[in-house]
Parts: C-alpha cells; structure tokens; sequence
C-alpha cells in the first residue's frame, strides 16, 4: 500500500527556535544596545570555550570569516589558494575578495573531503594558502593536510561552515587543528543566529587583526567609546569592513550553544536510524563516519550508485510528488560561471560524479520517527 502524502511538505532542513531565544532577543532589545556589544562579547568567550580555542571573533557571516582569515593569514592579489571546487560558492568567493585565485582539487568519493595527495600535487610557486572544508560536517583530513603544509611553508584555514560540534581526532574542529577556523550560523546549520559567523584560532595576533578589520579597523570600539568616562578620539589605520554581528544575533547564540549537545544528540541518533534503515538499499550509499572523524550530520547526504533505479534529479521530483523536500548535494563550484575554465576538464572527475549523485534527505531536530518513517516508505516505493 502507498504511504498517505502528508498534509505539510517535510522539509529537507528546519532551524530549532523556541521561547529561550525569543526571550533573549526581547531582552537585548530592552536593554537599548542593539549592535555589536557585550552579548557579542558573551559568545564569543562562551563559544571558544566550547570548541577549545584560545580566541574567537564573531563576524556576519561565515563568508565574511573566511575573507578576514584569508586577509590575515597574509594571502594577497596574486597569490593561489587551494581548495576544492565540492564546496558551496562562498568557498571560492572569499578568495577572490581577497585578491587571490582559488585553485580547485579533487576529493576523496567516500567522504566527499578533499584528497591530501591532490593537495600536494596543485601546490605551485605561488600557493600561498590551503583552504580545507569539512563537508556538510565530516572533518577533512587535518593532520595529513597539516603535515603538507608545513612542508611547504603554507597557512592552513578550515572551511568549518557546517562542521559546529564534529570533532576530528577526539577533539572538537574549531582548534588545535590548523591556523583559524570559520564557522556559519546560517539557518542551514545546526546553531543559528539568522546569519552569523565566527573565526576561531590560537593565535592572539591573527584575532586582534580580525577584531579591528571586521569593524572598519577602528582603533577602539563603539562600545568601548560608550562606556567610557573620558572623550575618546578613535582613528582607523587601514581600511576594514563592516563585517559586525549585532548583539540580537549573539544572544541567540548564546541561547543555541547551551542547546548544542541536545541537537547534536537528536541529529545523531536519525542519521543513524537513516544509515541503519537505508542499509537495505543496494544502490544508496549513506555518509561515512571514521575512526578519527565524528560527524554531526549539518545534513544527511546519501549518494546514488551507477547501479540506481533512478537518477538523482528523478529521485529529487518523485520525492517532492510526495511530500519530501530534498537537495541535492554538495555543488560544484567549477561549474558556475564566474569559475568555469577549460584547465578544470577532466582534472575533478570524482567533484563530478559526487555533485551528480548525491541527494540531501530532510533532518532535522524536530523530525519525528513518523516523519523520517514516511520518507524511507517513499523511497522504498520509487526503487
Ligand atoms: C562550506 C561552506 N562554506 C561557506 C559557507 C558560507 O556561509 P555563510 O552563509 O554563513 O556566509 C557555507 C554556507 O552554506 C558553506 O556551506
């Protein structure tokens, strides 16, 4: 018998709010600070301290993290950064608002991170960075990656967009495992602030800078100048961005770090009664986890094998015909056309049969057993 379409699509992703975080929202709207302030102040120390860092510098966004940590670490017009083209655009973009020139390399099929050893084959005179991405929230792999660029004198920055709560050799991504990390709180991801990002590092040097750049590289803060007793004349030095988090943002942060060890609980346990239920589906792979790596499953990606009663973007409109949002998978950032060039045919073959082939299944914290039932009932029906 056909299972009964719900009355409401499941959606593939849905943020985890509630009243603790509308009531901190109210709370900095009362207090009549409403920009980057003491709350941003507050996350900032509360999530270094979750993730192990010495420092962390809340920003706008993961993208803006990412183009303050490039800036940083020194990249500068000209230079190359290497990073995979299995990465949502802002992966790439970022290294171009620096100047740089992003130089993309394949990645490994069963994990969907980039492959060390194609790492070390693109590195050329003029590389300068290594940008790594932890897939949809599975570590990439730091230590070997690590190793490579110390041998050839390179930065190392963690595309961390997805990855909040994994952890890579027993230790949660954020430190001690490369020069800085980003992190997004873009709805999409498991802790939310709306938009929002952050960098978090060990070095002191590297988080003052990003302080001062991420807020026109003013020398002494609006809120620092507010509470002083004393007339302060700021000057700014060089030339910054507005890339702030406001403080409405940052309590709500601060109200989702308190609640991460819960989601991340929830998440695990349906991916794993994903992988276990999916396990009877010849022709879908379910996303791997490591000795090394925990996953925090951001998303639950599946990949079609060549074996597959359906292709991906078929399987895609018959789920949707029943109710189940879906997306596809990672993109392929030399696809799109402000990066396409001849010199990527042919050089990113498994990039391309992943980005084909894999397919993003709804999960999320309030995803019911009946919920995730009836999306394994459909895809029992199609195959
Ligand atoms: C891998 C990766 N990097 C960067 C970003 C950009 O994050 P944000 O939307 O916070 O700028 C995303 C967002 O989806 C992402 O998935």
């Amino acid at each position: 018998m056909s299972p009964t379409v719900p009355a409401k699509i499941i959606p593939v992703a849905r943020p985890s709010v509630g009243p603790q975080e509308e009531q901190a929202v109210c709370d900095v709207l009362r207090s009549g600070w409403v920009s980057q302030g003491p709350r941003v102040a507050e996350f900032e120390r509360e999530f270094a301290k979750y993730v192990g860092a010495t420092h962390a510098v809340a920003v706008s966004s993961c993208t803006t993290a990412l183009h303050l940590a490039l800036l940083a670490g020194g990249v500068k017009p000209g230079d190359e950064v290497i990073c995979p083209s299995l990465s949502f655009i802002a992966t790439a973009n970022c290294i171009v608002h620096a100047g740089a020139c992003p130089v993309f390399v394949d990645v490994d099929r069963s994990t969907y991170n980039v492959d060390p050893n194609c790492v070390e084959r693109a590195i050329t005179a003029r590389t300068r960075a290594i940008l790594t991405v932890h897939q949809v929230g599975l570590p990439s792999p730091l230590a070997e990656i690590s190793e490579i660029a110390s041998r050839h004198g390179l930065l190392v920055i963690e595309d961390a967009a997805c990855a909040i709560g994994s952890q890579y050799q027993g230790r949660r991504v954020g430190l001690p495992h490369s020069s800085m990390a980003c992190f997004s709180f873009h709805p999409r991801k498991i802790l939310t602030t709306g938009e929002g990002g952050m960098v978090t590092t060990a070095d002191e040097e590297l988080a003052n800078r990003i302080r001062g750049l991420r807020q026109h590289a003013m020398s002494v803060s609006d809120l620092a100048r507010h509470s002083s007793s004393q007339v302060v004349i700021e000057s700014y030095d060089e030339v910054g961005y507005n890339y702030r988090m406001t403080d409405l943002q940052a309590a709500m942060g601060l109200v989702q770090l308190k609640r991460l060890d819960e989601m991340l609980g929830r998440r695990r346990w349906l991916a794993s009664r994903y992988s276990e239920r999916l396990s009877r589906f010849e022709w879908l792979v379910p996303p791997m986890e490591s000795s090394e790596c925990r996953h925090n499953f951001q998303s639950y990606m599946a990949r079609l094998e060549s074996n597959a009663p359906i292709t991906r973007d078929e399987l895609m409109k018959e789920l949707l015909n029943r109710g189940v949002s879906t997306r596809r998978g990672i993109m392929a950032i030399h696809r799109e056309s402000p990066y396409r060039d001849e010199k990527w045919n042919g050089r990113l073959p498994q990039t391309d049969l992943v980005t084909d082939t894999t397919i993003v299944l709804p999960l999320f914290h309030t995803m019911t057993e009946e919920e995730q039932d009836y999306v394994i009932e459909c895809l029992e029906q199609i195959s």
